[in-house]
This record gives C-alpha cells, sequence and structure tokens, in this order.
C-alpha cells in the first residue's frame, strides 16, 4: 500500500491508473478509523477496481471552540485498517499543503447545509464542501463513499457535485452501530464509561420513533417531542424531522423522511439519525 501526501503525486498516480482503464473510489475521512469507515472501505474495494482511503484532520470545518487538536490521531492502526480493507492508496496531505499562506477559496452550499449542524456549527460545511473538493481533485474518483451517520454532510456533497458539475457518483451508505446500538465515531472515545451509558438514549429514542412511524403516526411535532423526551439523560442541541433530501423541515410524515438529533453527552457532541420511506 502507497502512502501519498502531495495532490500533485495524487494526481499522477490517479492519472496513471485512469490510462489503464482502472475504475477508483474514494472514502474521505479524518482517520481514527472504526468499522464504520471499515464498512465504506469495504464498499468502495467492492466497487471500483481500487480504493484510495483519505485521512485528513480537516481546520477548516472545525470552529477555534471546537476539538481540532483533540481529535484522535491513529494513523499506524489506521494504515493496518486501509490495509486489511483493500486499500490500494492512502492520500494523507499535510495541512500546510492543502492551506498554503494566503488560501482564500471555499465552497459554499446554499440552503441543504443551513440548518442542523448547519445551525449549531455555522463553518462546519463550508470547511467539509472545501476540503471534498480538493481532495475530489487531487484523487479524480470516479466513486466517492459516504455514511449515513453524517445525512446532511451526504445530502450537501450530492447537492455541491450536482451542482458543480462534478462526474463523480457520491454514494451512501448505511449507519455501522455497536451492539447495543450507539452509532460508531471517532469522538466515542471521549466519552467516559457513565457518558457512554447515557448517549445510549440517543438510538434509542430514535428506533421509538421508528416503531412510532410503522404504528402509524405521521405527525412531525408528536414524533418530535417523542424523541426529545427520550433524551433527558443528554442535552438536546437539535430534535429535527427534515424531507431526507433537501433537509427541509416537514410537517407531515411522507416520502424520504429523516428524523436527525444532536446532542451534548457532557463536553462530547454526538449525532445521530434513522431514515424511511413511508
Ligand atoms: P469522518 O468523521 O472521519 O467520517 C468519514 C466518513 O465515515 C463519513 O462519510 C462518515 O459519514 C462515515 N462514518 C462515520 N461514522 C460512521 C458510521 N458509524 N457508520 C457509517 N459511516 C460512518 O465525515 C468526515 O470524516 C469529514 O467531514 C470528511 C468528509 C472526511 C471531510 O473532512
Amino acid at each position: 500500500m502507497t502512502i501519498i501526501d502531495t495532490p500533485e503525486a495524487m494526481r499522477a498516480w490517479s492519472f496513471e491508473q485512469r490510462a489503464l482503464g482502472k475504475t477508483i473510489g474514494l472514502v474521505p475521512t479524518m482517520g481514527a478509523l472504526h468499522e464504520g469507515h471499515a464498512s465504506l472501505m469495504r464498499a468502495a474495494s467492492r466497487g471500483n477496481d481500487l480504493a484510495v482511503l483519505s485521512i485528513f484532520v480537516n481546520p477548516t470545518q472545525f470552529a477555534p471552540h471546537e476539538d481540532f487538536n483533540q481529535y484522535p490521531r491513529t494513523f499506524d492502526a489506521d494504515s493496518r485498517i486501509a490495509e486489511a480493507t483493500g486499500a490500494s492508496v492512502i492520500y494523507a496531505p499535510r495541512a500546510s499543503t492543502m492551506y498554503p499562506e494566503r488560501y482564500s477559496t471555499y465552497v459554499i452550499v446554499e440552503d441543504v447545509s443551513q440548518g442542523l449542524c448547519g445551525g449549531s456549527r455555522p463553518h462546519f460545511f463550508r470547511g467539509v464542501a472545501t476540503v471534498v473538493t480538493k481532495l475530489f481533485n487531487a484523487v479524480l474518483p470516479h466513486r466517492a463513499y459516504f455514511g449515513q451517520k453524517d445525512a446532511q454532510q451526504c445530502a450537501v456533497i450530492k447537492r455541491m457535485t450536482r451542482d458543480l458539475d462534478m462526474d463523480i457518483e457520491i454514494v451512501e451508505m448505511p449507519i455501522v452501530r455497536e451492539p447495543d446500538g450507539l452509532a460508531m465515531s471517532s469522538r466515542n472515545a471521549y466519552l467516559s464509561a457513565e457518558e457512554r451509558a447515557r448517549a445510549l438514549c440517543l438510538s434509542r429514542s430514535l428506533f421509538e420513533a421508528r416503531e412510532s412511524i410503522e404504528a402509524g403516526e405521521r405527525d412531525a411535532h408528536t414524533l418530535v417531542a417523542q424523541v426529545r423526551a427520550g433524551m433527558a439523560d443528554v442535552q438536546v442541541d437539535y430534535v429535527e424531522l427534515v424531507d431526507g433530501e433537501t433537509m427541509q423541515p416537514l410537517e407531515r410524515i411522507a416520502g424520504t423522511v429523516l428524523v436527525a438529533i444532536a446532542a451534548w453527552a457532557g463536553k462530547t457532541r454526538l449525532i445521530d439519525n434513522i431514515k424511511f420511506e413511508v
């Protein structure tokens, strides 16, 4: 497995593979890999001739008060997972390469990045859309794999590739959970045992919402209130019921529906969601 750290070298590799007729799948990550990332990697390896894993803790998607410095960096363990899941290349650029002095250009996706995480973290999707564009320009993938765990991020990337005529297929993969329901996340490493136990109320209240919808509940306000009531063990950031593609709030449950939640367990912000076709 090859490790590449500049966009020039990454593009040279990709041009060469494309000239040989090979397809390339990209999995963008910030490292600290877990089984959720591994499921994306396996899908990229299966669905393409070659899979590239990118690892880059992207400073522009963190606000100054957020956990950029603290974010777990576990490159050696990540390389072993990359190897085991069939990566041909790890693309791991340096921050100074990605954002040289006087860096000035950002990608802003309007509409779909408002609300939900865009409401609580106003800087966030500008940083994500910008870095993903830069990763796409370096790796030149045919397909890129994202997790439904970050459902609004998927919607933002899909809108961006459509709007900017990027010829890349965006593949959205299901949420991988711990056996007790907690959605896997690199940030789960921050949780104390007591916080982790409290964090279980996120998935539990989403599963209860699914049961209510299956039992016929169609009123968004009732469902939101029910989910909120189930989250007494954590500090709720938001609970919203939105259209799964546009991320616009829904009154009645119909079509592709996303129940999206964010909450704090101690100092750790966690997100989770559940999607339905009604
Ligand atoms: P990161 O949090 O490392 O996540 C990388 C990818 O793994 C994302 O597409 C995310 O949705 C997916 N993922 C995380 N946890 C998952 C789970 N439990 N099940 C399935 N997929 C999961 O998301 C980012 O990095 C960054 O914002 C990035 C897109 C790399 C841009 O910097």
